[in-house]
């Protein structure tokens, strides 16, 4: 049966991040604890946000949540939202941010460690504290979603947490919030966006409205990924980047698939997620053929290709005009066990959504034609 969730609210354009103020007041929080990362404070993304509130907003800011979430980055928030008795949590950043922010708001309000309830979902009740995502980034979708991934230390593999009741209150989209994004990063989160509207159009679950939201995130990152690389100020490139990264959130409720198995594989280095989701899309793509021809031709128009248009070869050309590798051998990766690579990515809980769940045998034909 078709089940249609609802998303947090979002106000998306630029000049959104005027809103801030506003909604804190609508929302009877007097005090937030704002989370960021030490190079959103010094690209002065951070001072843009604070320069949108009114001058008698309080608030507490904590800008130490690293590249990856990590349990210590949380704890470490806690008790500043504790000692500064703040009352509500506002993350300004990229998935490492918006995710710790999650995480952050059921340890304000719910007894145990952190470690207790990642990968035990069930452990989450509805006591939590309020939250505003504010994304940095346009690709991860953390902005609306109601997973995440804490690692239990920083090189250790991320944990899950996942609950409807982590679902962000709302998210604020301002495109003006993106422009000092890097091209690598742009290119690269940008690509995960991608990813997450491909693997969601083709799961299998049903559910139409949000089919067609993918199909229009993919349209848009082929429109404007090219650009957004290329000059980081391009605002209509930017306004539609960062909406293909709220569409392609909106696609994560419908599942994932084997594209971010792969990923979470090669995941255990510190490459980056996007990268590793670009780099594994050509070959989830060739094992679709056959399988669900009547959707790839569907992502066909969406990327204004014609029919029988080789998918995975445009996936692979754009990655080399965009500046992203060509395979994970490409990014460094040095782990050679490729068995276990094979039956990590068989056993992966993204294949659950998967239109044809990969056997042994292909998981280890994707791994090879992954690793390059
Ligand atoms: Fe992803």
């Amino acid at each position: 049966m078709t089940f249609i969730q609802s998303f947090p609210d979002v106000h998306f354009d630029f000049g959104a991040i005027n809103e801030l103020g506003r909604e804190l007041d609508a929302r009877g929080i007097s005090k937030p604890i704002i989370i960021t990362d030490n190079g959103l404070v010094k690209c002065g993304v951070l001072q843009q946000v604070l320069d949108a509130l009114p001058s008698e907003q309080d608030y507490a800011v904590f800008s130490e949540i690293p590249e990856n979430p990590t349990i210590q980055g949380v704890e470490k928030a806690l008790k500043v939202f504790q000692s500064e008795d703040c009352d509500g949590i506002v993350g300004i950043g990229g998935g490492s941010v918006l995710d710790s922010g999650k995480a952050l708001r059921v340890i304000t309000h719910q007894s145990g460690s952190l470690l207790s309830f990642l990968d035990h979902s069930l452990e989450i009740n509805k006591s939590v504290a309020p939250y505003i995502t504010v994304p940095t980034t346009a690709g991860t979708g953390a902005e609306i979603t109601f997973g995440g991934g804490i690692h239990p230390t920083e090189n250790a593999i991320g944990m899950g947490l996942r609950s409807p009741y982590i679902k962000p209150d709302l998210a604020i989209c301002d495109p003006e919030l993106t422009f000092t994004l890097p091209s690598h990063l742009t290119a690269a989160t940008g690509m995960d966006a991608l990813g997450h509207c491909i693997e969601g159009y083709v799961s299998n679950v049903s559910n139409p409205p949000i089919e067609a939201i993918t199909l229009d995130g993919i349209n848009r990152v082929i429109n404007y990924i090219k650009r957004a690389v290329a000059d980081g100020s391009d605002r209509e490139a930017r306004y539609n980047m960062l909406m293909a990264g709220l569409e392609g959130g909106m696609a994560i409720y419908l599942g994932l698939g084997p594209i971010h198995a792969l990923a979470n594989t090669f995941g255990n280095s510190p490459l980056h997620h996007g990268t590793l989701v670009t780099v594994s899309t050509p070959a989830v793509l060739r094992f679709y053929e056959g399988v669900i021809d009547d959707k790839l031709n569907n992502i066909r128009s969406a990327m204004n290709l014609s029919e029988g248009d080789n998918l995975a070869d445009t996936i692979t050309d754009l990655n080399r005009i965009i500046g992203m590798p060509s395979s994970v051998r490409e990014m460094g990766y040095d782990k050679d066990d490729v068995d276990v690579m094979t039956s990590e990515t068989f056993n992966s809980h993204f294949n659950a959504w998967a239109p044809k769940k990969p056997t042994q045998e292909e998981c280890h034909q994707l791994v090879i034609d992954t690793l390059g």
